[in-house]
C-alpha cells in the first residue's frame, strides 16, 4: 500500500501465493491476520510515522522494513489493552526480519528501537500526538477538509474512523423479515441489534464481525452484508413493479440486488470495470433473484448503450473519494491525494449532466456518493438544481455523518424528481 496499491489490489493476490518468488496460498486464518495487522496499522499509520521519525530520524530502508517497524509501532502505540504484550511485539518483529533475506541484519535495530518506544512510550506518544496527521491519523489535507465542512462534527468523524466500523447485513426481503433471521443467528450463536429508522426495516447490526460463511443460510441468498446508510438508497428511489430501472454505477451489485428485493422492476445495471461488473450476476444470483441486464459501459456516455427508453428510477451511485467509509477501508485516505476531490467531484456532474435526459418526465434520480466531502455532496446537488429547472428536490437525508448515528457511514443522497411537465 505504501507504493500505492490498494489493500483490495494487493491483499487477495498476497493469500492466492501469486506473491514473488511465489509463496503457498494462505489459509482463512493467515488471510483474516494479514488483513487484521494492515487494518489496524492502517488506522495508526499518522502515530506510526511521527513515533518512528522521532525514534529514526533518518530513513529506513529497505521499504519492507519500514513497512514492517510501522506495523510493529502502530500495534506497540495503539492505547491498553493493547492486542500484544510487548514482548510478543518485539519476538515477532525480530522474527520476521530474520526471516527475510535483506531485513535479517537489521534485527539487533529493530529490536533496540522497538524497546526504546517501549521504554519511553508515554513521553514519546505526547511528542507525537502534538501533530494532526498522528493524533487523527488521517492526511493533513483531509483533516482540513473536514474541519472546513463541519466545524462542530470533524474531530468526532475522525475518532470514530478510528474504530472498527460495525457489520451490518441487509435481510433479503424476499427470504423474510430480520425477525426471523434474528432467529436463525441467534441459534447459530451470533447476536444482532436492529437499527431504527426510515429505511432500515431489514437491516441487523451484529454484535461481532464475522467471515460470511458463519451467516446462516447466506449461500442461499438470505442475506446480505452492506452498511445501514447504504441501505436507504434502494427504499430511497422506492422501484415500483415494472418500471425500468438504470443502475447506472452498478458492481458489485449491492444494490441493484435491493432494488430487484424490494421490487420485480426491470434493471439495467452498468459499470464501467468489466471485473466488477462480473460480480453483479453472482451477487443477484446468490440472492435469488431475477437477473438484471448487466452491461460493462460508460454511464457518461449513453450514446453507447442507451436504447431511447425513458428510465423511470434512475440511482447513480457515483464514484467518489470514498472519504465517508474510511474506517471500512483505512487505506483510502493514505492513497488519496488532495486533487483528486476537484476531479472526482467533475466526474460526478458528468455523470448526472449525461443521464438526467433518461429519465422521464415524472421519473426519479437518486443520487448518492459514501463520501463527506460537500464538493461531493451537498455542493454537487445545489449546483445541480440550479442548473436544471426542471428538477425538484424531493426529501432526503442529504449528509449523514457517522458521528451522530455510529453504526452509520458517511453518505451523501439527493434525491431529484423530474418535473411531470417537463419535455424528456
Ligand atoms: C460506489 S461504487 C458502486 C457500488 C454499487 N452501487 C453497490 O452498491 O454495490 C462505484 C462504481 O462506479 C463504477 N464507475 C465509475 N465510473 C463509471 C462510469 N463512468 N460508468 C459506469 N460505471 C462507473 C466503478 O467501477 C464502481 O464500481
Amino acid at each position: 500500500m505504501l507504493r500505492g496499491e490498494s489493500l483490495a489490489g494487493a491483499l487477495p493476490r498476497l493469500s492466492a501465493g501469486t506473491r514473488q518468488p511465489p509463496v503457498a496460498p494462505w489459509s482463512a486464518a493467515q488471510r483474516g491476520a494479514a488483513q487484521a495487522l494492515c487494518f489496524e496499522t492502517l488506522r495508526g499509520l499518522g502515530r506510526a510515522r511521527a513515533l518512528l521519525a522521532l525514534l529514526h530520524p533518518r530513513r529506513v530502508s529497505p521499504p519492507q522494513l519500514e513497512a514492517l517497524l510501522l506495523v510493529a509501532l502502530a500495534l506497540a502505540s495503539l492505547p491498553e489493552p493493547r492486542p500484544y504484550p510487548d514482548h510478543t511485539l518485539v519476538y515477532e518483529a525480530v522474527q520476521a526480519c530474520a526471516a527475510q533475506p535483506r531485513m535479517r541484519g537489521a534485527r539487533g535495530f529493530v529490536n533496540a528501537l522497538l524497546r526504546r518506544l517501549q521504554a519511553q512510550r508515554e513521553g514519546l506518544l505526547a511528542q507525537a500526538l502534538t501533530q494532526p496527521e498522528a493524533r487523527y491519523n488521517h492526511p493533513a489535507w483531509w483533516i482540513e477538509l473536514l474541519r472546513e465542512a463541519w466545524p462542530a462534527q470533524w474531530e468526532s468523524i475522525l475518532e470514530l474512523a478510528a474504530l472498527p466500523p460495525p457489520m451490518t447485513l441487509r435481510v433479503n426481503r424476499r427470504w423474510g423479515t430480520r425477525e426471523q433471521y434474528l432467529e436463525r443467528l441467534r441459534a447459530a450463536g451470533l447476536d444482532a441489534d436492529a437499527p431504527a429508522g426510515p429505511g432500515l426495516e431489514q437491516a441487523l447490526v451484529l454484535r461481532r464481525a464475522v467471515a460470511v460463511s458463519e451467516l446462516p443460510l447466506f449461500d442461499s441468498g438470505a442475506v446480505s452484508v452492506q452498511d445501514a446508510s447504504a441501505q436507504l438508497a434502494a427504499v430511497l428511489l422506492d422501484p415500483q413493479a415494472a418500471m425500468r430501472v438504470l443502475d447506472a454505477c452498478a458492481a458489485p451489485g449491492g444494490k441493484t440486488a435491493h432494488l430487484l428485493e424490494l421490487a420485480d422492476c426491470e434493471v439495467l445495471a452498468l459499470d464501467r470495470d468489466a471485473a466488477r461488473a462480473a460480480r453483479i450476476g453472482d451477487t443477484l444470483r446468490r440472492l435469488r433473484l431475477a437477473p438484471a441486464e448487466v452491461r460493462c459501459a460508460d454511464a457518461a456516455q449513453p450514446a453507447g448503450w442507451w436504447d431511447g427508453r425513458a428510465f423511470d428510477r434512475i440511482l447513480l451511485d457515483a464514484p467518489c473519494s470514498a472519504s465517508g467509509i474510511s474506517r471500512r477501508h483505512p487505506d483510502i485516505r493514505w492513497l488519496r491525494r488532495p486533487q483528486d476531490i476537484a476531479a472526482l467531484a467533475a466526474q460526478q456532474r458528468e455523470l448526472l449532466e449525461a443521464l438526467w435526459p433518461l429519465l422521464r418526465p415524472g421519473g426519479r434520480l437518486l443520487y448518492a456518493t459514501c463520501s463527506q466531502f460537500p464538493a461531493e455532496g451537498a455542493e454537487q446537488a445545489t449546483s445541480f438544481l440550479a442548473r436544471h429547472g426542471d428538477a425538484l428536490a424531493l426529501a432526503a437525508p442529504g449528509q449523514i455523518l457517522p458521528g451522530r448515528s455510529p453504526e452509520r457511514d458517511g453518505f451523501f443522497y439527493a434525491l431529484f424528481a423530474k418535473r411531470a411537465d417537463a419535455t424528456a
